[in-house]
């Protein structure tokens, strides 16, 4: 970044009332250049089509707006060639790009600013930024979805155990537990989309807080810039930063469904678990023990949580104490915007592709979907069905079977028929049909439940909606 002392400085564009330039310290602390340049191709839209109004309104002449237009799209062009020089004494995106305009087409650069305020200009350019990433990860979002649908559709009857307090619960199908991350998910694009319809009101216009005298088209500015509407209060505008809170509390959401997934993958791809291999793509080897595969990326998304919730508490407490309505503190937003974007985007991409890649070990998952006594519930409400019991009186005949096969280190299938009829005399050869893992998921026909004809009926649904 250039800062010669013989460039122009921003305090020359505001410092008609000071006696002395800004200190070293003063403009390091200042200077937000250094990240906010990634709002270049946002700040020459927006300065477009303010300058597109003003000629407009007649508020500055047409030859000027040409010039101006012409004068941006050249400033676009030398920032995406890598030849525009950026400085610090320029403080930011917005009088960087101004200075160079004034350069490039003198006097009538001074009139871009006419009837706008850096306060509305910069709740603009963010807004937009937000905006085209939200987008971008509604669609990332719908990829992650696709990933899931195929491996719920390939294995909507694979068993598995299901887990409470990740202890063996019940059995259930791997298909309709891919199908709990779609429903994650699918919140989770439900809130993005939400998101960007509630952002999508122009602040340009609103000007330092109070709106202005000149007679602006904000509806005009709003419509050329893809916003449905301009927004309603001034101060508010200007003082809002709900949109960025909205996108860091979405992508925390977000990130802690893909760091428990992650914290699934890390688990099954364990030689205890082994209910899972990860490809090679998306894992690493040990530099001294040869026979290690470790799932470096899944451990990362997961990691990476703790950046993006670390984004919305400090965004949180930038804006806690702040009074209406801008406060150069609110300059602090675009970090923690840009970097939690940058880990969710990353984070989901990894997690598509592992999901994609992975591969699963049927065998194991069906070998310890039998074991832990996952079928016990469905003993117990064999009990209630066929042998009349009450629900309660049925579980404690069931647990004094689980003691006798934990005592015999057999699985309650491998119990006899008169050693049952110990436990309990009603008990006839029919409940073995209970017994096994497939009967049980296959029983649990519940709306939503496990299933395969109901995860196949899930998996329907979401196709319609992906
Ligand atoms: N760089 C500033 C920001 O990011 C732009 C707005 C400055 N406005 C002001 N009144 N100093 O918030």
């Amino acid at each position: 970044m250039a800062d010669d002392t013989d460039q122009k400085s921003s305090n020359q564009m505001w410092g008609g009332r000071f006696a002395s330039g800004p200190s070293a310290i003063m403009e390091e602390i200042n200077a937000s250049i250094g990240f906010d340049k990634k709002l270049y191709a946002q700040d020459i839209r927006g300065s477009m089509a303010h300058a597109t109004m003003l000629a407009s309104k007649g508020i500055i002449s047409p030859d000027d707006k040409d010039k101006i237009i012409e004068g941006l799209n050249t400033i676009l062009s030398e920032i995406e060639a890598g030849t525009f020089e950026f400085s610090r004494k320029l403080e930011d995106i917005h009088m960087n790009i101004e200075a160079r305009l004034a350069t490039l087409i003198g006097t009538a650069a001074g009139r871009l600013h006419t009837a706008r305020s850096r306060n509305d200009q910069v709740a603009l350019d963010f807004r937009l930024w937000v905006k085209e990433e939200l987008q971008k990860t509604e669609g990332m979002l719908t990829a992650l979805i696709a990933a899931f649908l195929d491996r719920a559709e390939e294995n909507a009857d694979t068993v598995m155990p299901g887990f409470t307090h990740l202890q063996t619960a019940q059995p259930v199908t791997f298909g309709h537990h891919c199908m709990a991350y779609v429903e994650m998910f699918g919140r989770d694009r439900a809130r993005v989309r939400h998101a960007i319809e509630h952002l999508d009101e122009s602040p340009i216009g609103a000007a330092a807080l109070a709106g202005t005298g000149y007679p602006i088209d904000r509806h005009m500015t709003a419509k050329a810039l893809g916003f449905r509407e301009p927004t309603r209060n001034s101060i508010d505008t200007v003082s809002d930063r709900d949109f960025a809170l909205e996108f860091l509390s979405i992508a925390s959401i977000c990130a802690t469904h893909l760091s428990r997934l992650a914290e699934e993958i890390v688990i099954w791809s364990t030689p205890q678990f082994g209910f899972i291999r990860l490809s090679d793509a998306f894992s690493t080897g040990s530099s001294i023990m040869p026979q290690k595969k470790n799932p470096d990326a899944a451990e990362l998304v997961r990691a990476k949580t703790g950046r993006i919730n670390g984004s919305l508490v400090a965004l949180l407490t930038v804006m806690k104490g702040l009074p209406l309505a801008y406060s150069k503190d609110m300059q602090e937003d675009k970090e923690q915007v840009f970097d939690a974007a940058e880990s969710l985007e990353l984070a989901i991409a990894a997690m598509t592709g592992m999901i994609r890649d992975l591969e699963v070990r049927k065998d194991r998952m069906r070998a310890a979907a039998g074991s832990g006594y996952s079928t016990a519930t469905d003993l117990a409400d064999w009990l209630v069905r066929e042998a009349g019991l009450p629900f309660r009186d049925a579980h404690h005949v069931t647990g004094n079977a689980v003691a006798l096969a934990e005592k015999k280190g057999c699985d309650l299938a491998d119990l006899s028929l008169e050693e049952l009829q110990v436990i309990h005399p009603d008990i006839t050869k029919g409940v073995f049909d209970v017994l096994s893992v497939e009967a049980s998921v296959a029983s649990r026909t519940s709306f939503g439940g496990t299933a395969p004809s109901e995860v196949k009926k899930q998996i329907a649904w979401w196709r319609g909606r992906n």
